[in-house]
């Protein structure tokens, strides 16, 4: 990813289902000056998602889009994207797979952050998975999105250590936790900065 020249930061919208907390982070992130990145826009498949609140609370343009319809959905999408110049999607706790014709005309500029240590545990259901395998590490990992399921080129990964008690809810939790340093920090090292 090639950073823009001068004060121009790239034109990002985040894509969220759910709680939001890796959107919260990067529109954070977007506001300090080393970030090469605006967040511009916030899609949402979900109109209950608790994310849309910091679409609101930081005056960011917000769009719900049910995805019933992928093709209809991702016209749409392509045409708001278009509209307001974005140049870049980060996916934060997405949970619609995009199409492969989609994903080709973001080529190399969408992101997706993972709970878990890409290759391992692709899909859903990570912390449990690693649990219940008897894993000594898990993890989180942000990646390019190509057309196979979490399968992208790996930008940085964090290791974390499962404890003797640990439980889904507190790996959740203790993974989470670092996601949310871990995608600012591959954003960075995308842009080569
Ligand atoms: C994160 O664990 C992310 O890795 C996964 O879904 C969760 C989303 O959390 N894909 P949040 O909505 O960012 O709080």
């Amino acid at each position: 990813m090639v950073p823009s020249i001068g004060y121009n930061k790239t034109r990002t919208a985040v894509f969220i289902s759910g709680t939001g907390s890796n959107l919260k982070s990067l529109i954070k992130f977007s506001r300090t000056a080393k970030s090469p990145i605006s967040i511009d826009f916030v899609i949402s498949n979900n109109s209950k998602a608790k994310g849309l609140d910091y679409a609101k609370k930081f005056k960011i343009k917000k769009k719900v889009l049910n995805f019933k319809n992928k093709n209809l959905s991702e016209k749409e999408l392509l045409s708001i994207l278009k509209i307001n110049s974005i140049d870049m999607i980060c996916l934060a706790g997405f949970m619609k797979i995009l199409s492969g014709n989609f994903i080709k005309k973001f080529k190399g500029k969408i992101l997706n952050i993972h709970p878990s240590l890409l290759p391992k545990y692709k899909g859903l259901n990570t912390h449990e998975r690693a649990l219940n395998n008897k894993e000594k590490y898990s993890g989180c990992t942000v990646h390019f999105v190509n057309s196979r399921l979490d399968s992208g080129k790996i930008i940085l990964q964090k290791k974390v250590k499962i404890s003797k008690k640990e439980t889904k809810t507190s790996l959740a939790k203790k993974i989470l936790a670092q996601e949310h340093k871990l995608y600012p920090k591959a954003i960075l090292k995308a842009f080569n900065l």
